[in-house]
């Protein structure tokens, strides 16, 4: 087993995950910040400046794990790993968000899709890789995206 102790807290103006919402473009100019615990903040030396951060969390209000899991598109049950859901198994997850500043000890973000009181287990900066945009497919995903665009131009 592995022990893990919260860097930071999320101070969101989603109070609970239900009022995150579900696109990016809806909440592209919320604000948030990042409380960091005294034990840490001297680790934010230097990260600003990146325009993205990787944040690694946990989700902290999700109900039981599970190894299937429903997506919000319309294309039945897939395996949990094939998915973002939040009820999985050690409940982590993983958000690249937009860095404003950092003021004592707090990081202020932007296109976040945390709830209030999400404990923060790490960050990093984001850097982009040499992946070309071409090679890269999205499995069940392509389809379910095409046919929800699909019925929005209907
Ligand atoms: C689909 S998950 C994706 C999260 C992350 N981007 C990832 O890929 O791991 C995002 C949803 O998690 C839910 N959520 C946010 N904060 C949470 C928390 N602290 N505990 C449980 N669920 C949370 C919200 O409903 C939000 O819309």
């Amino acid at each position: 087993m592995i022990q893990l102790e919260p860097i930071g807290v999320v101070r969101s103006p989603f109070a609970e995950p239900s009022d995150v919402p579900r696109f990016a473009a809806d909440r592209a100019n919320v604000k948030g910040t990042i409380e960091i615990f005294e034990t840490f903040r001297e680790g934010l030396e230097d990260l600003e400046g990146f325009s993205h951060i990787v944040l690694i969390w946990r989700f902290h209000k999700s109900e039981e794990a599970s190894l299937d899991a429903t997506p919000p598109y319309d294309v039945g049950t897939k395996g949990v790993f094939a998915t973002r859901s939040p009820r999985r198994p050690n409940a982590l997850g993983l958000s690249i968000v937009e860095l404003d500043t950092i003021e004592n000890g707090c990081v202020h973000i932007r296109n976040f899709d945390m709830a209030d009181g999400t404990p923060i287990l790490d960050i990093k900066p984001y850097i982009p890789e040499n992946i070309d945009p071409a090679s890269v497919s999205l499995g069940w995903l392509e389809e379910a995206r095409k046919a929800v665009l699909e019925s929005l131009t209907d």
